[in-house]
């Protein structure tokens, strides 16, 4: 079994054994409820992704549908085709009539709002990706993208993939440290951000913060801006490019390049166990099959009729591939939405849904436990009755929080699908699909057709019905990524080499199968946390750390947290070894939430003189678990200094979280 410990108790979850079958009248129309989907998929995966593939449209067909190089781990689907996602996104449902389709009802956080059509955003796109050509981005240059959840965000990516340029988005609560690293690391030639965006009626200065990261990166010639608050900001220039002086002015048509199936389309940075975040790289043929297949299926989507809403913020995968690329390639009618739940108040989702007539919910089970904790009363003041499906995703939804949810937001009718995939896979690749599978509170159930997964031991080896061990994924899959950005060594290294002898991909989660083959994902086994649903690093964390002039020395360990799923809680030593004051620490959160984001903020702080190391100077973070945990202390005769741990014990039963 893994290591590290996962953020749910095994028994617990194993004593949930509470099963839902599709609703008889769900199932009737589902899109997807021939059982033999999954047969005839296993049986040729190859053709199984070729007749998803045919639901796209290519501008010359493909020779092969997988070349597989087991030994660089490089794949090539459908390899001869050429594809373009903006064209498929877009241009093809204009033509084919559906023009006055709205793609997007947009809402602001101060309540403006906007109606987008499939016509309104192909003429944007068309005339953002002239002014980017205008600026002299070229087919394969990277755009780097910064901004909040507005219509020009979804339009600056298909505008990159309309003219073959790689987009790298980085979420909008990064850090300037943060964007450089990433403008860096790509060479990006241009940005695309805003003045200023809303959160929670204050504003974040995003045009000032691309400053700040733009001095160090000397790659990018141009920043378009886009006003959205109208506040002044700085300007460059000869470098700076207001989005109203130069798109309105640009043809509302633009060719779209004929791109191979494997150029890339995108790198998107996560967290890895170094501090270093790994770009990871999506190409447009296979990624574009694989999110529109997916979809299509998992959430059952009927493009007529349907109000689809995944409230994940675009800066991060589930946004690319189910707020723009999945939901656009299915000619879906999405809501996005720029604010939080609790702004002005905690019925803000529930408000919406009962304006827009959301027919498909997608969410996180961080937000669901929110909602479980201001309690129903914010529910019951709307009327939900458009929902018909619920989604969950991005960490492990506990049995509590999936009972709620289907109770309250989906009035005990709406079948619940719990999504497990990863910014590398790039797609869902474990979740029911709602008119054929049971599902079971906190189970993601059975790998999506094509897709084929096991649960192994630490040799690799499949663990019998029943049993736990590791999570891997035994065959490629057509929106898998296919390289770190300029690193192929790490992605090797990282996903390869656990399981090199099988060559399966290594997820680095943690499994549990059932009697019945339903999959119960854990959690993480490396060093990486997944608080609401955000990957964070603990080296990061820990460099973040003793990046401050007062630090000697720092550790970071997960907590697990009622709401969060996990909390970051660190120990840290002062250099001269003193115990820092509350103010203290709270200067340190704001260092670390300066270095890597808000979202990185350390719950806890614990000060301490010392950490529990090694003879060799290894930290035990196995025991910093436990103290945060409150469990017995394991083994800790390997300890160069044994009273080390009790000290710390001690210290961090004192030390206040933040609240
Ligand atoms: O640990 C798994 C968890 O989130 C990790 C992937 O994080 P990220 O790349 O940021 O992508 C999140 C959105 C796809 C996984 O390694 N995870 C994601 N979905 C689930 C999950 N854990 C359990 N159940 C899920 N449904």
């Amino acid at each position: 079994m893994p290591d590290d410990s996962p953020p749910q108790a095994i028994e617990a979850l194993f004593a949930e054994n509470r099963t839902f079958p599709p609703p008889p009248e769900f199932a009737a129309k589902a899109v997807c409820n021939d059982p033999e989907i999954y047969a005839r998929a296993s049986k040729d995966s190859d053709e199984f992704w070729a007749g998803e593939a045919r639901r796209l449209e290519w501008f010359a067909p493909w020779a092969s549908v997988l070349n597989w190089d087991s030994g660089e781990k490089r794949a090539r689907w459908f390899d001869g085709g050429t594809i373009n996602a903006s064209f498929n996104c877009l241009d093809r449902h204009v033509r084919d009539g559906h023009g006055s389709q709205v793609a997007y009802f947009w809402e602001g956080e101060p309540g403006d709002e906007r109606r987008i059509t499939y016509a309104d955003l192909l003429a944007e796109t068309c005339r953002l990706a002239n002014a980017l050509r205008e600026l002299g981005v070229k087919r394969g240059d990277r755009v780097a993208i910064y901004m909040g959840m507005v219509p020009e965000l979804p339009v600056a990516l298909l505008a990159c993939s309309r003219i073959g340029a790689i987009h790298s988005v980085v979420f909008g609560g990064f850090s300037a440290d943060s964007l450089r690293d990433r403008i860096i690391d790509g060479a990006c030639v241009a940005v695309i951000t805003q003045d200023l965006g809303w959160r929670r009626g204050g504003k974040i200065a995003l045009k000032q913060i691309v400053d700040d990261a733009l001095a160090g990166a000397p790659s990018v010639s141009n920043v378009i801006v886009l006003k959205r608050v109208g506040d002044p900001i700085p300007w460059m220039d000869g470098r700076d490019v207001w989005y109203h002086d130069i798109v309105p002015r640009q043809p509302a048509q633009c060719d779209p390049e004929h791109m191979a199936a494997e150029d890339p389309l995108y790198i998107l940075y996560s967290s890895g166990t170094t501090a270093k975040p790994k770009g990871i790289m999506h190409t447009t043929g296979g990624y574009l099959t694989g999110v529109s297949s997916t979809h299509k299926n998992v959430f059952d989507l009927r493009e007529e009729s349907d109000v689809f809403w995944c409230t994940a913020d675009i800066g991060w995968v589930t946004g690319h591939s189910y707020v723009v690329y999945g939901p656009l390639a299915n000619r879906a009618t999405s809501l996005l939405f720029e604010g939080t739940p609790d702004y002005p108040d905690k019925d803000r989702f529930w408000a919406l849904i009962e304006k827009y007539k959301v027919t498909i919910l997608y969410t996180a089970p961080t937000a669901i436990r929110t909602f479980m904790k201001w309690g129903p009363s914010y529910v019951e003041k709307h009327d939900l009755s458009s929902l018909r499906l619920l989604g969950s995703v991005g960490e492990p939804i506990n049995p509590e929080a999936w009972i709620w949810y289907r109770r309250y937001i989906g009035g005990d009718r709406c079948p619940v699908v719990d999504t497990w995939w990863q910014t590398e896979t790039g797609m869902i690749m474990i979740s029911p699909l709602p008119g054929l599978t049971d599902t079971k509170p906190g189970s993601a159930s059975r790998p999506f057709p094509g897709v084929f997964a096991d649960v192994v031991d630490a040799e690799g080896k499949s663990v019998p019905l029943g049993g736990g061990g590791y999570v891997v994924i035994t065959r490629p899959w057509p929106a898998m990524l296919r390289t770190l950005w300029g690193d192929h060594d790490r992605y090797i290294k990282t996903y390869w080499s656990r399981f090199a002898k099988q060559g399966y991909y290594f997820p680095a989660d943690g499994c549990k199968r059932d009697a019945d083959g339903f999959y119960w994902l854990l959690g993480r086994v490396d060093d990486v946390m997944n608080v609401s649903g955000h990957r964070i690093s603990t080296t990061e964390v820990e460099s973040a750390f003793v990046d401050h002039p007062n630090v000697a020395e720092a550790a970071v360990v997960s907590k697990k947290d009622e709401i969060t799923g996990e909390a970051v809680a660190a120990f840290v030593t002062l250099k001269g070894g003193g115990i820092g004051s509350p103010a203290e620490a709270d200067e340190l959160r704001k260092h670390v939430a300066s270095k890597i984001g808000a979202f990185a903020r350390p719950k806890y702080i614990t000060f301490t003189p010392d950490l529990p190391k090694t003879r060799s100077g290894k930290i035990m973070r196995r025991l910093l678990r436990d103290v945060m945990e409150n469990r017995p202390l394991g083994d800790t005769t390997t300890l160069a200094d044994a009273n080390v741990v009790k000290t710390i014990a001690e210290m961090a039963r004192t030390a206040p979280p933040e609240e």
